[in-house]
């Protein structure tokens, strides 16, 4: 499976904090925002990652993440000159998706949850008869009329689908996280502009829907879904963080830490690549993860 971030957009509602950086690399108190999209991707197992962002952003992005290799994934970066819509990324990563199956999640999602990587395993596997077509992934949200909307029926297929409606069917938004079979690259090469001149990804997934191929998975109670669109919901975001990173010193997003329990890069690497930050608590915490890592092998390798 191929994965693609999707980091281009103006980020006008937080003017002017984007005037001189990428939304996307904005703090989510101590992670730039775009670890977060990557760390789901990379717990979905997906390693092969092309990165869109605006021609503008991009030299942003690489310098922070190079080729992905300190991760153990590959990252390759593409432009999107034009803010022509979420879709416009299956044309533009068009060659890099090929005839695989792909995952997009758009740069500026947040996902905490207890039992989300098992859910992403799932998915990713295909379990049960949902092997080809979409998964989407709902949200039960307060202002439903600012997301795309969708419903399922009992057994878990999408069964409408709105985006921004004025009167939204349900209260269930749908995220920016998106899988799908080896038809979309054909789906969003086959769309037309939006009435706002964009391609829509609630227009793929509506294809999806009309082939009765798309899936609507909830994330419920206990799931947080995080809003980054507004100079309080970034702040709120942020602030999520942190509680959970005082009370419980757990990190979200930490890629290193993402990256050693894949098992994509070892314990060793991972102490290195803390102790290049030791100077701030994040490094810190990388070494500390690596340590606790390494005792328990050590631990279970005795026993
Ligand atoms: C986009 C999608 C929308 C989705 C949202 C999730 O909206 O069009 O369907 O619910 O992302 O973040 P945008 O944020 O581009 O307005």
């Amino acid at each position: 499976m191929k994965g693609i971030v999707l980091a281009g957009g103006s980020g006008t509602r937080l003017h002017p904090l984007t005037l001189g950086v990428s939304k996307q690399l904005l703090p989510v108190y101590d992670t730039p925002m775009i670890y977060h999209p990557l760390s789901v991707l990379m717990l979905a197992g997906v390693r092969d990652i092309l990165l869109i962002s605006t021609p503008a952003d991009l030299p942003g992005f690489r310098r922070l993440l190079g080729d992905g290799s300190r991760f153990g994934i590959d990252l390759s970066y593409a432009e999107q000159p034009h803010p022509n819509g979420l879709a416009e990324a299956f044309v533009i990563g068009a060659d890099h998706v090929g005839d695989d199956h792909s995952a997009l999640v758009l740069g500026d999602n947040l996902f905490h949850g207890s039992g989300f990587s098992d859910l992403l395993h799932e998915v990713v596997g295909g379990i049960g008869p949902d092997r080809d077509g979409c998964v989407l992934f709902g949200y039960p949200v307060r202002d439903p009329e600012n997301y795309g909307v969708g419903e399922a029926d009992a057994q878990g297929r999408l069964v409408s689908l709105e985006e921004k409606p004025a009167h939204p069917r349900s209260d269930r938004a749908i995220t920016g996280l998106y899988f799908y079979d080896d038809q979309v690259v054909d789906i969003a090469r086959d769309l037309k502009p939006s009435d706002r001149g964009e391609l829509e990804i609630t227009d793929v997934n509506r294809a999806y829907l009309e082939q009765g191929r798309a899936r609507l998975v909830d994330l419920g109670r206990g799931f947080a879904w995080l809003d980054t669109g507004t100079h309080d919901s970034l702040l709120e975001a942020g602030q999520y963080m942190q509680v959970l990173e005082h009370r419980q010193g757990i990190r979200v997003a930490c890629l290193e830490e993402v990256a050693l329990r894949m098992g994509y890069i070892d314990a060793d690497t991972c102490y290195a690549l803390g102790e290049k930050l030791a100077k701030s608590s994040y490094g810190r915490y990388v070494m500390d993860v690596a340590r606790s890592f390494a005792a328990a092998a050590a631990r279970n390798g005795d026993r």
